[in-house]
């Protein structure tokens, strides 16, 4: 199991790469051993080739005479039914490279697509996670306003975010999708680094877009984003409370399927897979047995190790294998379907579709490699993953900023059991009512959708027939739940109709 395989999203255990050898996961990504040969993977991997040379001389690089956003207006053929008064001509759909402040030579892409609905809707920024794993991967097979039909036409997502917000798609950090940079000391391997550069990146993004600063601006993203969302909050907050740039008009964040808090989650594995019937009672006591020294690596790496972080990621991980010996081939984002494909699921319209020439010409990216999992990005942020995330959260929402975690109820991977054990037990103003309010059904259409708890600017939804992307498995009920938290009326359907024809 390599990186590469692991996922679309959440990667997993790179454990094979880690460790000196190993017998039972082959790596087939097989860094050769000469440190040159190493190094010459390692720059493959940071999306540097092919083409630099030619690439550098067409597109303008960190340049004081250029600017350092460089956006293109997209006139791709769609299929179907737009859905909305709104003619494909005035629809603003871009793709650019913002050339990274405060970076040696990164250059970091993104798409942009203004709403179907209406140009006052919110503004979304979107991060997929991995670490390493490119946020077209949401655009394409989740909330994009398009999907990609088997002969690669596009064809309008009747579901797509864009038909209630502005939506941004970015590929970071650096290395991964579109993004790249010349200088390996461009990689970032935790979030302090990640949320500078999406923090400078929205800063920029605001001075070519400033008519959006009025708009409200949610955070969401999904998996190891779980991560860096509540980074990149905290990093708005403080910009906006310090006066650093641009304010940022942040009314929320929101994480689905993510990993935030890792001491809980990882105790929550074995629960959820004896629940779920994936092992018998016996392998659960005996993996449950893994745990406490787990948890006590993970409190070793606290909020600054770097070594123990590296070791508590082997050790929480083999909870995880453990659970994935014994259940079979099964998809562990969604644990009805069996594992198929490179990462689990087979994404490889995207790749096609991305490759061919007419596509990277409107997208700008010339010649560029598309890296839809970087397997070099995730492995310079093992020793971020077992950090806790929740720390930063508490003073957010007592500021009023809305969070809503969200998971669908088949993915084993980040668990909705873990992620609701984190919420309620998340110390606040509003701890105790939170903790004591009942989760009550969730409803798009008249149909029980999942269950919800919310209270104040807090809520949590689980999420019914769905697995780790929610978004591709309900897209319905994910834009629904999008539109009413938005509004601030996710408990109520939305349901207009019924009210005004009485
Ligand atoms: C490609 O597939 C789409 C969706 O299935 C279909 O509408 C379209 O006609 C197809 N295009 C061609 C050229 O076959
Ligand atoms: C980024 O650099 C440009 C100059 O190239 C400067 O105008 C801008 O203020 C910088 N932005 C940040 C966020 O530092």
């Amino acid at each position: 199991m390599n990186a590469r395989s692991l996922t679309p999203v959440l990667l997993f255990l790179s454990i094979s790469s880690l460790l000196p050898s190993s017998s039972q996961n082959p790596n087939p990504k097989n860094y050769p051993r000469s440190s040159r040969r190493f190094a010459e993977a390692l720059i493959r991997d940071l999306n540097l080739i092919p083409g630099i040379q030619e690439i550098d001389g067409q597109i303008p690089e960190n340049d004081q005479r250029n600017p350092r956003l460089v956006e293109k207006k997209l006139n791709l053929d769609i299929l179907g039914d737009i859905g909305s008064g709104i003619s494909i001509q005035e629809l603003g759909h871009h793709a650019g490279y913002y050339s990274l402040n405060h970076t040696h030579a990164a250059r970091m892409f993104y798409f942009f697509f203004e709403s179907r609905g209406s140009s006052s809707d919110p503004l979304v920024l979107w991060l997929t996670g991995g670490p390493g794993c490119s946020s077209e991967l949401a655009l394409f097979y989740e909330n994009g306003p398009f999907t990609i039909a088997d002969n690669l036409s596009l064809v309008w997502n009747d579901y797509g975010w864009d038909k209630a917000s502005n939506i941004i798609y970015v590929d970071q950090p650096t290395g991964t999708g579109f993004s790249y940079s010349k200088d390996l000391r461009d990689l970032r391997f935790n979030e302090k680094g990640v949320s500078n550069d999406l923090y400078d990146f929205l800063q920029a993004f605001f001075e070519a877009h400033p008519k959006f600063l009025k708009n409200e601006f949610y955070i969401t993203g999904e998996s190891y984003a779980g991560h860096y969302i509540p980074a990149v909050a905290e990093r708005v907050h403080r910009g906006n409370k310090g006066k650093e740039g641009l304010k940022i008009n942040l009314k929320g964040f929101a994480i689905g399927n993510g990993l935030t808090n890792p001491s809980i989650q990882y105790g929550a594995y074995a629960d959820f897979a004896y629940s779920m019937g994936l092992i018998g009672e016996a392998a659960h006591d005996k993996i449950s047995k893994i745990y406490p020294i787990c948890e006590l690596g993970i409190k070793l790496c606290g909020s600054s190790g770097v070594i123990t972080c590296a070791a508590s990621y082997v050790l929480c991980n083999s909870i995880f294998t453990s659970i994935l010996l014994l259940a079979g081939n099964i998809n562990y984002y969604d644990i009805r379907k069996k594992c198929e494909g490179e990462l689990c699921y087979d994404f490889s319209n995207m790749d096609k579709f991305l490759n061919q020439k007419d596509v990277r010409a409107a997208l700008g990216v010339s010649d560029r490699k598309f890296v839809s999992c970087s397997p070099l990005v995730y492995e310079v942020m093992i020793t971020d993953w077992m950090k806790n995330l929740e720390v930063g959260i508490p003073a957010l929402i007592e500021d009023g900023i809305k969070l809503l975690i969200y998971a669908g109820e088949y993915d084993l991977i980040c668990n909705w059991l873990g992620n609701f054990r984190w919420v309620d037990s998340m110390e606040w103003s509003g701890h105790q009512v939170y903790s004591e309010t009942p989760m009550l059904p969730f409803i798009v259409d008249g149909e029980e959708a999942g269950q919800l708890k919310t209270y104040g600017p807090l809520s949590f939804l689980k999420v019914y027939n769905a697995g780790h992307m929610v978004p591709m498995d309900q897209p319905k009920v994910a834009l629904d739940m999008l539109k009413r938290w938005t509004k601030g009326s996710l408990s109520e359907e939305d349901n207009v109709g019924l009210v005004s024809v009485i």
